[in-house]
């Protein structure tokens, strides 16, 4: 596939999947609206079709709970054949909850930065909706920010491996060890009904996650009780960056819109503050999850450990140790004998790499594009420029696919899925740019 069969393929899977107000991240497997998948479906969409790319934000947005917490999954369209179900998370009828039914768990908000890119030189101001929509993000990043603070660091903690968007990564093992998921409620999997079951997590996975969800619902989701009694509690690298660098985005939105930054300047300077003490193993020259239950580091390594470039939260030699250390290591991250396409989402070398299964080590193409803006950020073009290329020429051999096997470039998981073809066209667009680089820590 050359690049404009590629760009014409990627609009029809992004149309494809639009169910008029939202769209749904693949046919079949992912039936309903995802968090962080209709944010990067809105920047696919605003390369062609900018009214429709609003709409995204706005249908997601529109499920904002009382509390401010944006849900990862929104059925604005009720049940489907996909577990769970929108009964299941016992979310409606809750006094912080939102009018819409949905998960209780939330997902990397990777929102405001997308609508800082939409936003920008490519595209018309559209002050209106950036008026409408900033103080919901504004109002879902103090949730964050306080709301997920359990130690007075200003980092969100996850509750849920699916909060992280990384469902099954060698990293949560530790964790997940540690719960006995007892009296699980009658369930019945679907995820493997569309996908291979060797692509998908394990059963014991599988279980802990529903037993979660179970202990979120017990506690009726509410904020305070789940910080101090789920099983599962860790800060994430690939998150807090995420957050950080749309905290960046989101001060710039205010500035555009004449608004105080006070707040949002006051959340930049804490987690420049504490990032590193969190998560910086100078050791190994790595950045580490951190288990908040366990008090104690989580050793493995991932490629989350590079998303600090994209928020700008390294210093030049921290970088510089990430890419000669470990990306360009070919027996971690770089392509060798045993692997063709960067990035794997887990070191090759490290335990519980598994090159098919979901997070455990195949190539996801929105990491690619976060590690490649943040690679850009810090002077590191071949690099990027060989994530892009190797995004490109994945998805041109294997179509667009949920993630790839990073030896040979095969296709793994659902199909037709709309975040892969999104990126497709920002990648291909831009090849060269991260959106909106902004300072480095000196
Ligand atoms: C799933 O169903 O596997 C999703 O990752 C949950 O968000």
């Amino acid at each position: 596939m050359d690049n404009s069969e590629l760009i014409s393929r990627a609009r029809c899977v992004l149309r494809l999947n639009d169910m008029g107000e939202f769209t749904r991240p693949s046919p079949r497997q992912y039936p309903h609206q995802w968090n962080w998948d209709s944010a990067f479906i809105a920047l696919g969409l605003s390369h062609f079709d900018l009214p429709r790319a609003l709409a995204e934000v706005r249908t997601l947005l529109r499920a904002q709970w009382r509390d401010g917490m944006v849900p990862h999954i929104i059925y604005p369209t009720g049940a489907s054949d996909y577990f769970p179900p929108p009964d299941f998370w016992r979310t409606e009828n809750l006094p912080h909850a939102g009018a819409i039914p949905s998960s209780g768990l939330t997902q990397p908000p990777i929102l405001a930065t997308v609508v800082r890119a939409m936003s920008g030189p490519t595209h018309t101001a559209q002050r209106d909706f950036l008026q409408e929509v900033f103080p919901r993000l504004l109002a879902w990043h103090r949730w964050f920010h306080t709301t997920r603070d359990a130690d007075g660091t200003g980092l969100p903690c996850l509750i849920h491996p699916w909060e992280s968007g990384m469902d099954n990564s060698p990293l949560w093992a530790g964790a997940l060890d540690r719960i006995t998921p007892i009296n699980l409620p009658p369930f019945s999997r679907r995820d493997t009904i569309h996908v291979a079951p060797d692509e998908r997590p394990l059963a014991p996975d599988y279980e802990r996650f529903v037993y979660l969800i179970d202990c979120g619902r017990r506690l009726r989701w509410e904020p305070r009780a789940l910080l101090e009694q789920m099983p599962f509690l860790v800060q994430d690298v690939l998150f807090c960056s995420i957050l950080h660098r749309a905290d960046q985005d989101l001060r710039m939105l205010a500035v555009k819109l004449g608004q105080d930054t006070y707040e949002i300047d006051g959340w930049l300077a804490r987690t420049h503050e504490v990032f590193d003490t969190r998560f910086w193993d100078d050791e190994r020259g790595l950045y580490l999850d951190y288990d908040v239950r366990a008090q104690a580091p989580i050793r493995a390594n991932a490629n989350v450990t590079f998303a600090p470039l994209f928020a700008g939260l390294a210093s030049p030699e921290q970088a510089a140790r990430l890419v000669v250390e470990h990306l360009d290591n070919l027996v971690e991250y770089a392509p060798g004998a045993d692997s063709q396409f960067r990035l794997p989402s887990v070191a090759k070398n490290e335990r519980g790499y598994s090159p098919r299964r979901y997070w455990c080590g195949p190539v996801w193409i929105q990491m690619n594009w976060i590690i490649a803006g943040g690679l850009r950020r810090y002077g590191f073009a071949a690099q990027a420029d060989a994530l892009v290329r190797d995004s490109l020429a994945l998805m041109a051999q294997s179509d667009f696919r949920e993630y790839y096997d990073p030896r040979d470039g095969s296709g793994c998981g659902a199909t037709d899925f709309c975040w892969s073809a999104a990126l497709a066209l920002e990648m291909a667009a831009s090849p060269d740019s991260s959106p909106h680089p902004g300072e480095l820590k000196s």
